[in-house]
């Protein structure tokens, strides 16, 4: 029986892509079936098994071929045949450096440490974003696609670094507070207690702490500027008071923190739309200009869109 089943790689799975066959996973010595083909894996889920260091699922032997070809199609779409020029190797390499440490918080029972060595690593890179002012000039040099939270925070870290800077945020030390700040956004995910019995609104409606969870997790580091703090706990409030988890308004939300807010939905856009990298960018920028409008400050807003579209 078990010779039926082959393993995939969860970086293999398309986050948000209709699966081509049926996807197991492995429990109390049977396989057993997790997603049906047509349906797709969220970034929450991916996340869980991410943050528990789990690399593989499993298929049918029989759709393995069909799997890979369907990973490979979707891979090349969102990462290659953009036409933009390859990211600048000192980005990628500081990026690395920042997804590296990420993972560390992320997978970490006891991020403590990590996070400590998570200032300097933005540091680093807040240092090569502030070198290359004009990579700005095409997106696929700030956002790579981000399938997890941890990919998804080094985007929204370099992309916060880069609107405060062409928003006229020149002084290092801000920059890296919204570096930081960026990177670790979404690190209360971490604390977040899913039950396997629970359903997609339930496990939505948890995720919603995230913000205070992450902001406690900061308190208890003695080095993380208060700053950086308030961009964790403030970056899913919006300026007309909708958002979470103390509505606030307009000037009660601080000011780095309405960046990296912008950086955060641009990139959950994009992760969320279809196509090549630059549609995914066209089409979230649309959204930003929209239906998403009411969530930001209009000033910062109108900036970002302006800085955003000389990208793609
Ligand atoms: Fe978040
Ligand atoms: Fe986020």
């Amino acid at each position: 029986m078990a010779g039926k089943y082959v393993t995939c790689n969860l970086e293999e799975i398309v986050v948000g892509e209709p699966l081509p066959c049926n996807l197991f996973i492995f429990i109390n010595f049977r396989f057993i079936t997790y997603l049906l083909a047509g349906d797709s894996l969220s970034r929450d889920a991916y996340d869980r098994f991410d943050f528990k260091k789990v690399k593989t699922l499993f298929i049918l032997a029989a759709d393995q071929a069909r799997f890979e070809a369907w990973s490979a199609k979707a891979k090349a779409l969102v990462k290659g045949a953009t036409g933009g020029p390859p990211m600048l190797p000192e980005i990628a390499k500081a990026r690395d450096e920042a997804r590296r440490k990420a993972m560390d918080i992320f997978q970490s029972g006891h991020p403590d440490k990590a996070i400590a060595q998570t200032l300097q690593v933005s540091k680093n890179l807040v240092d090569e974003v502030m070198k290359h002012p004009y990579a700005v000039k095409s997106l696929s040099q700030l956002q790579g696609f981000s399938q997890g939270t941890v990919d998804h925070s080094v985007n929204v870290s370099v992309l916060s670094v880069y609107l405060a800077m062409q928003m006229g945020y020149s002084h290092a030390i801000i920059l890296q507070q919204v570096g930081t700040g960026g990177l670790l956004h979404d690190v209360g995910k971490t604390q977040v207690k899913i039950l396997d019995e629970d359903s997609v609104s339930v496990i939505s409606e948890k995720m919603k702490a995230h913000p205070e969870l992450g902001v406690k997790m900061l308190d208890a580091q003695q080095k993380v500027p208060n700053e950086v703090k308030l961009i964790v706990g403030q970056h899913h409030e919006h300026h007309d008071g909708t958002g979470y988890p103390k509505k606030l308004k307009g000037a009660q939300i601080y000011d780095l923190a309405k960046i990296v807010s912008i950086a955060n939905v641009f990139d959950e856009l994009v992760t969320a739309a279809s196509g090549t990298l630059v549609e995914r960018q066209r089409h979230a920028i649309k959204q930003l200009d929209g239906p998403e409008a009411h969530k930001f400050d209009p000033q910062k807003l109108e900036k970002s869109l302006k800085i955003l579209k000389l990208g793609v």
